[in-house]
């Protein structure tokens, strides 16, 4: 009979820490990213192939999902009682290599990080409808923190006109994008009948909004796309922003706003994402510019409570980790 050894505790904390990583959101599923172990250091790699050309020319939005899965390993080491240390963009002349992680001194996790962490296998994109009940004004201010937190800003659409305004430019992203045939085909591309290891199966799509409805979702063909639905009422909007649009912006808005689902779906929150008006370029001038023209929007938010729907699949641990090196 052979044993196997169990894993040691460092192995199981960056096994851990990858399986933290892949939960992470990316834009219709495509996971943009890649694993490098070795000497005890997680590698975060861009991979180009799965970068959207026609939704994400400038793979702005592959940097915010390749973001959201470093603010994962951060968390997950800080649960296993370890200081992350983190170095963004680390070779100038490497751009694929987003990151190096490794776990530091140790250290007792605070309980919001235990908080959020727990949260990562429970956050989902919901995009059916909300219920019509207002979001307090205690976890709109635990929302803003955790954006800031990240270095970047929340912005609530709760000023009168906001929320018309932005939803007037999501119907007119969202219409143009649809007109597009390259769009369409890409969308196509990367939607699925059947649940695979990437793309959004159907079920994860919601319903469409009954006539009236404020906000137009990205229309994934979900089963209950057929069916028109009452959306809320009253829904809570919210943009986030960054101070400037590089790529080491775009990775601090990728951990600020996996920091800001998180912390919603630990406080019993449900979100679903608007990105159409971010990712039309004439759109997101706009926006900007709606928002005060000091910052730059990197992806929008519908925050409320909702019953949880269908997850989305990932590929394993393993598919997305480059072998360690033979000794
Ligand atoms: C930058 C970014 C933009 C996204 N834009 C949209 C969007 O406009 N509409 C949408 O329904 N989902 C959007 N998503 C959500 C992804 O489709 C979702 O994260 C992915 O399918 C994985 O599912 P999960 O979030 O439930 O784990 C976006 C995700 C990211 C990271």
């Amino acid at each position: 009979m052979t044993m196997t050894a169990p894993p040691s505790p460092a192995t199981s904390l960056i096994e851990s820490a990858l399986a933290a990583a892949v939960r992470a959101p990316s834009p219709h599923n495509t996971q943009p990213w890649r694993f490098r172990v070795h000497a005890g250091r997680i590698d975060v790699l861009l991979d180009p192939r799965r970068v959207l050309r026609v939704c994400d020319p400038d793979a702005r939005e592959a940097l915010l999902a390749c973001g959201a899965a470093i603010l994962n390993i951060r968390l997950s080491i800080v649960e296993s009682g370890r200081t992350p240390i983190v170095d963004l963009l680390p070779e100038r002349d490497n751009p694929v290599l987003l990151a190096t992680i490794r776990p530091g001194r140790p250290r007792r996790p605070a309980p919001e990080d235990l908080r959020l962490a727990g949260a990562i296998p429970r956050r989902h994109t919901n995009r059916r409808p909300f219920l019509d009940r207002r979001v307090p004004l205690h976890l709109r201010y635990a929302l803003g923190r955790a954006a800031v937190a990240e270095g970047a800003r929340l912005v609530l659409l709760d000023q009168p006109g906001q929320l018309d305004a932005f939803a007037a430019l999501l119907r007119r992203s969202d219409h143009l994008q649809s007109e597009d045939a390259a769009f369409r085909t890409e969308l196509a591309t990367w939607t699925r009948d059947v649940p695979d290891a990437d793309g959004v199966p159907r079920t994860a799509g919601g319903p469409r909004a009954l006539e009236g409805g404020v906000l137009a979702l990205r229309d994934y063909g979900g089963r209950e796309s057929a069916a028109e639905r009452r959306f809320e009422r009253d829904p809570l909007v919210a943009v986030l922003q960054t101070p400037g649009d590089t790529r080491l912006a775009r990775l601090r808005a990728g951990q600020a706003l996996q920091r800001v689902l998180l912390a919603a779906t630990a406080s019993g929150l449900s979100a679903s994402f608007l990105a159409q008006p971010i990712e039309v370029p004439a759109a997101r001038t706009v926006l900007r510019t709606m928002l005060g023209d000091r910052e730059c929007p990197q992806t929008a938010l519908r925050l409320g409570y909702g019953f949880p729907g269908a997850t989305t699949p990932r590929r394993s641990v393993h598919a997305v980790t480059e072998p360690l090196p033979r000794k």
